[in-house]
């Protein structure tokens, strides 16, 4: 959701903040602000409705003087509109001496507003965010220290946040508060820094911190102490970023997702590296505490995810359960949490998240602990949430993604979901070796034949132009073509703003084949029809069911799959592989469809309206 910056240090303060911020757009882009205590000792604040670029115009108009010591925030609107109000920072206290940051939302805010009306506050915005502000201010007015007041305020707030606060008085000191919501730390020379995450501070520092759940940072130039909200010290790990800067730069591309798309052979690799050996065989030593007597007696997976991951889950499903024999049950996460599953120690929870930092992936989780199931993660960012709170984790290695639509976490979730299919097969000696090894080579040839897709894309670029006049797509699938279908559509309804619904095939004519009328463009996944027990023939009836209803189809096939043409209006060909991994391959011309049809219309695919990357609030 919103993305936070803290920095003190040498460099000048509002480039730092500005050049963070530009970099945690993505996660909320509806109000930019900043706030720096200045050379002079005053604080002083800048903020503004809309994308980063109008606060840039703002401090144009109305500079802000040097500083050492600042905090930035971009927002994504819960508690009142978009508005230069409602922007952060938020001052407290009747003297406007403090300026606060938050992410996430405080759920006891309306009671801690009514106490403050009680007591006279006036407010300025409509936002849950500055009754924060406040009480700190009013602790502070009445105790004189500022590290005290800002313990005491957090202890009372119910939630989830972030909070970054700076005081006129106390220019050497930036202080943070984090529960149920991110808070990563820059270590520098002289120097620190906060962000949301590392992408605040990358170009900066590749030394970092993950700050755990309800701990407090005091952030000086030269030191950095965390202590949990109830005052005891905390001996931080340390880790090292592991992509520089440039990974998370458009580069000479004409979007972040135009860049990202082209970046997935690369995910596919990084993410099989080290894990398949050239024969084929699989090695997860990531997942080592699961023991191979624990993984024997397993009696069920659950997979938890949200919106593309859950995608990411729904595949996984289809090979973790035809090699390891295991019942695999995916569940979106906020659906999971609260019917309140049967769990037990027999029961593997994989959860899938690019951000690692989704709240309704988090609470799903947290709850699956607590009933003795063991966590497995499935995250692409390090030092994230989930990944920190789980038993083990696989990480993708997709590098930074910074488009809000996932691509290449996708590809890499997917590629990941099927090296746990082979590792846990491989345990549960459920397929025989040689035949998992087979798979596994298969896969190991994936990258090549991703880039292949990339590269032959041009006819599927077309396609989506062609189409931006279109008021409706449908996506039909069968198998691991089916959450492909329902990648395609999500994908095309928060790119494009259209109506598109993704299908399982078999299920069409149980209702939502009234949808079709004449010129109703579907684009439909067609398995291979090499296999034995092939869904072809059935999938090349699902298509003739709808042209007879006056569908246009668009057939995403296998190479070498000369019957469908005579079906389909357009036909997108991707390499041959094993059946089960093909959704890596047909993935991604859904993925360039939606982004030129997008584009034709005008959208902004990086920042689509409504969207924000990473949903740290239920
Ligand atoms: O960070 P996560 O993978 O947990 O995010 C889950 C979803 O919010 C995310 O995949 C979302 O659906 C994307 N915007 C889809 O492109």
């Amino acid at each position: 959701m919103c993305g936070i910056v803290g920095y003190i240090g040498p460099k000048a303060t509002l480039d730092v903040l500005i050049g963070g911020l530009r970099r945690l757009e993505y996660r909320g882009y509806d109000s930019a602000g900043v706030s720096v205590i200045g050379e002079d000792g005053r604080l002083e604040t800048r903020k503004k409705a809309g994308k980063l670029a109008n606060l840039v115009a703002e401090i144009e108009q109305h500079p802000l003087p040097a500083s050492h010591i600042g905090i930035g925030h971009t927002r994504w609107a819960t508690h009142g509109a978009a508005t230069d109000g409602n922007a952060h920072p938020h001052l407290g206290g009747g003297d406007s001496k403090l300026a606060l940051i938050h992410n996430g939302i405080i759920e006891n805010f309306a009671e801690l507003k009514a106490e403050l009306l009680a007591a006279g506050t006036q407010f300025a915005s409509e936002t849950d965010t500055e009754v924060a502000a406040h009480l700190i201010a009013a602790a502070y007015e009445k105790s004189g220290n500022l590290e005290q007041a800002f313990a005491s305020v957090v202890r009372r707030l119910h939630g989830a946040f972030t909070i970054l606060i700076v005081h006129q008085d106390h220019p050497d000191v930036v202080l943070a508060a984090r529960r149920n919501a991110p808070l990563v730390v820059g270590l520098g020379d002289g120097e620190n820094f906060l962000g949301s995450d590392v992408a605040a501070f990358v170009e900066h520092t590749k030394r970092a911190i993950s700050v755990g759940q309800d701990q407090i940072v005091t952030l000086r130039r030269g030191s950095v102490e965390i202590r949990t909200f109830d005052g005891a010290e905390v001996v931080p790990d340390e880790f090292t970023v592991d992509w520089d800067a440039s990974a998370a730069s458009r580069g000479g591309w004409s979007s972040f997702m135009a860049k990202e798309i082209a970046d997935q052979p690369t995910a596919v690799a990084d993410t099989l590296m080290g894990r398949l050996a050239s024969d084929g065989s699989v090695q997860l030593s990531e997942i080592d505490g699961l023991s191979h007597d624990a993984i024997k007696s397993l009696q069920r997976i659950y997979i938890v995810a949200c919106g593309t991951a859950s995608y990411a889950g729904d595949i996984a499903k289809y090979a973790i359960e035809k090699w390891s024999r295991i019942p695999v049950q995916v569940e979106l996460a906020h659906e999971f949490r609260y019917r309140e599953p049967v769990l037990n120690e027999h029961t593997l929870v994989v959860a899938i998240s690019q951000s690692g930092e989704t709240a309704d992936t988090l609470t799903a989780t947290r709850y699956a602990a607590e009933q003795g199931a063991p966590v497995l993660a499935i995250c692409n960012t390090q030092g994230a949430t989930l990944a920190r709170e789980s038993d083990a984790v696989i990480y993708t290695h997709a590098g930074p993604e910074v488009a809000v639509a996932s691509t290449k976490a996708l590809t890499a979730q997917i590629t990941a979901g099927y090296l746990l299919g082979l590792f846990l097969a491989s345990v549960r000696g459920a397929t025989p070796a040689a035949e998992l090894r087979t798979i596994g080579l298969d896969l190991l040839k994936m990258p090549g034949r991703v880039a292949e897709v990339i590269k032959s894309s041009k006819n599927v670029e077309a396609l989506g132009m062609a189409m931006s006049d279109a008021k409706s797509v449908l996506f039909l699938g069968r198998n691991v073509g089916f959450p492909v279908a329902m990648e395609g559509a999500l994908k095309l309804k928060e790119l494009a703003y259209i109506h598109a619904e993704g299908f399982a095939a078999g299920e069409l004519k149980h209702g939502p084949i009234a949808l079709i009328e004449e010129g109703q463009p579907v684009i439909v996944i067609v398995p291979s029809p090499r296999d034995a027990d092939s869904l072809h023939p059935k999938v090349i009836s699902n298509i003739q069911e709808i042209r007879a209803r006056g569908a246009k189809v668009i057939a995403i096939a296998e190479e070498g799959d000369t019957q469908v043409a005579a079906y389909a209006e357009h036909v997108v060909h991707v390499p041959q592989s094993v059946s089960v991994l093909a959704a890596i391959l047909t993935v991604i011309p859904l993925q360039v469809f939606a982004l030129s049809l997008a584009t034709a219309l005008g959208r902004d695919v990086d920042q689509p309206r409504n969207l924000a990357k990473s949903v740290t609030v239920e």
